[in-house]
């Protein structure tokens, strides 16, 4: 193998390195923790129930404030235009009251980085 295929070989196995540690998140750990820090305000699952928060089933790829059915939804979140993804949900749970002046989201702060991976992989099953 010459120097440039080696190189491309380098830059290939970086990127493969790089994609599966963006999706490390364990699915399984995650729907634990969203069952505790989550659930009190939002349910998961086919037409599940709106409660304090709207439904999450199907929340990825879908519009910031667009669940239908669900009445609650400030005017700071409706008007962002974010489409959720793995990204807006970690910025979200990071810190929710920053995410948006006047979110309503009264909990849901996950400090933990992994722990919110493990919760954004189980969001992204929600489909
Ligand atoms: C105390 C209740 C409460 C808890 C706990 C909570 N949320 Fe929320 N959540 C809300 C409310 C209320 C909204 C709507 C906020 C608004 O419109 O300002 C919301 C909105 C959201 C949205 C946007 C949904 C959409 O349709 O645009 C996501 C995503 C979300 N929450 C994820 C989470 C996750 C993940 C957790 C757990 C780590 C969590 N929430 C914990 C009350 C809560």
């Amino acid at each position: 193998m010459n120097k440039s295929a080696l190189l491309i070989a380098a830059a290939f196995l970086t990127t493969a390195f790089i994609s599966a540690s963006a999706s490390a998140g364990d699915a399984k750990a995650g729907e634990e923790l969203f069952n505790k820090k989550c659930k009190m305000c939002h349910t998961a699952s086919d037409n599940g129930k709106h409660g304090m928060g709207p439904n999450l089933m199907g929340v990825m790829g879908r519009s910031v404030g667009t669940a239908a059915g669900y009445t609650k939804y400030s005017d700071a979140m409706k008007g962002m235009g974010v489409t959720w993804d793995a990204a807006s949900i970690g910025k979200l749970i990071t810190d929710p009251p920053a995410f948006a002046a006047g979110n309503m989201m009264k909990g849901g702060q996950v400090k933990d980085a992994a722990e919110r991976d493990n919760i954004i992989a189980y969001i992204e099953t929600l489909k």
